[in-house]
C-alpha cells in the first residue's frame, strides 16, 4: 500500500480541546435572528464532507435554506417548533441514489495524475456490482441469494443487497457528516438543533426534494438565544451500553 507521508496529520486538537468541543455542543432550540454568514456556511459544508464514509462514495446532499420565505414555510412543516425559527436551515439528506454518478466521481477526480489501476477497476467494476440492486430489487434479490450460498465456505460482505439495505448505507454516513457539520457550527460559536420533527411529505413538497433521498434531519442553525437550551445535559451510564471485550 502506498503511503502518504505529505498527508500525515496536522497539528491536533489536544484531548481537552476536542472535549470542550464536543461537550460544548448542546441541542439549542432558540436562536437570534442573526443571518449566518455564507463563508461560515461553506466552511463547516467543507468540514462535513470530510466525514468517513462507506466506500467514499459520499452518499449524501445538502440544502441550504437561507431565505426566509422558504424559512417561514418550513415552520408548519417542522410542526411549529421552536428550532424551526432559526435564521439557518439546513437539509440533510441521505442520497442511496448517487452512488452510479459518485463511482464516476472518483475517477474523474481522482487527485494524482495518474488513477491507479486497483481504483479504477474496484468504482468501473466492483462498486457498481455492489452497490446496483436492478430493476424492481431483482438483481439485489439474487446477490443475497448468491452470497448465501458463498458465504457457507467465507466470510463476506452481505449488505447492501436491497433497496432497504442501500436507504441503510447512505443513512449511516449521513448521519457522520451531520454530526461534522454541528461541531463545526459550534467551532465557529454558532448553535445548532438536529430536527427529525417534520412532516416528510410536505418537506418534500417544499423543498422539492428528489423522490430517492432520504431528508434524516434538518438542522438549525444560528446564535444561541435566551433560554436556548432546555434541560440540564442527560447521557446515561456508559456501563449500560458498553460491553468490554
Ligand atoms: C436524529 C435527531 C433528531 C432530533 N429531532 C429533534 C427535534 O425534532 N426537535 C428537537 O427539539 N430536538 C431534536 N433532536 C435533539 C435531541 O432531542 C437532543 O440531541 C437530545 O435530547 C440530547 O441533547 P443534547 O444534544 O443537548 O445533548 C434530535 C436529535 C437527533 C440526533
Amino acid at each position: 500500500m502506498t503511503s502518504f507521508p505529505n498527508e500525515q496529520l496536522p497539528a491536533m486538537a489536544s484531548p481537552a480541546e476536542l472535549r470542550a468541543l464536543i461537550e460544548g455542543r448542546r441541542a439549542v432550540r432558540r436562536f437570534t435572528p442573526e443571518a449566518v454568514a455564507d463563508d461560515v456556511i461553506r466552511d463547516c459544508l467543507e468540514l462535513a464532507v470530510l466525514a468517513p464514509n462507506s466506500c467514499n462514495l459520499q452518499p449524501w446532499s445538502f440544502q441550504v435554506i437561507r431565505d426566509p420565505g422558504l424559512l417561514a414555510r418550513l415552520h408548519p412543516v417542522c410542526m411549529g417548533q421552536n428550532a424551526a425559527r432559526a435564521p439557518l436551515i439546513i437539509a440533510v439528506l441521505a442520497r442511496p441514489d448517487t452512488w452510479r454518478q459518485a463511482c464516476r466521481n472518483v475517477i474523474d477526480y481522482w487527485p494524482e495524475a495518474e488513477v491507479p489501476a486497483r481504483i479504477r477497476s474496484f468504482y468501473s467494476k466492483t462498486a457498481p456490482f455492489q452497490y446496483n440492486q436492478g430493476p424492481l430489487g431483482l438483481l439485489g434479490l439474487f446477490k443475497r441469494q448468491l452470497v448465501r450460498l458463498l458465504g457457507l465456505r467465507k466470510a463476506l460482505m452481505r449488505t447492501p443487497n436491497s433497496r432497504a439495505d442501500m436507504r441503510l448505507w447512505a443513512v449511516k454516513s449521513t448521519a457522520l457528516a451531520a454530526e461534522n457539520l454541528m461541531l463545526a457550527f459550534h467551532s465557529h460559536g454558532y448553535a445548532t438543533c438536529p430536527m427529525e420533527g417534520f412532516d416528510e411529505v410536505r418537506l418534500r413538497r417544499v423543498l422539492e426534494i428528489p423522490r430517492q433521498a432520504i431528508p434524516i434531519m434538518l438542522l438549525a442553525v444560528g446564535r444561541q438565544g435566551e433560554k436556548g437550551v432546555y434541560n440540564p445535559r442527560l447521557r446515561f451510564p456508559l456501563e449500560q451500553q458498553v460491553t468490554w471485550l
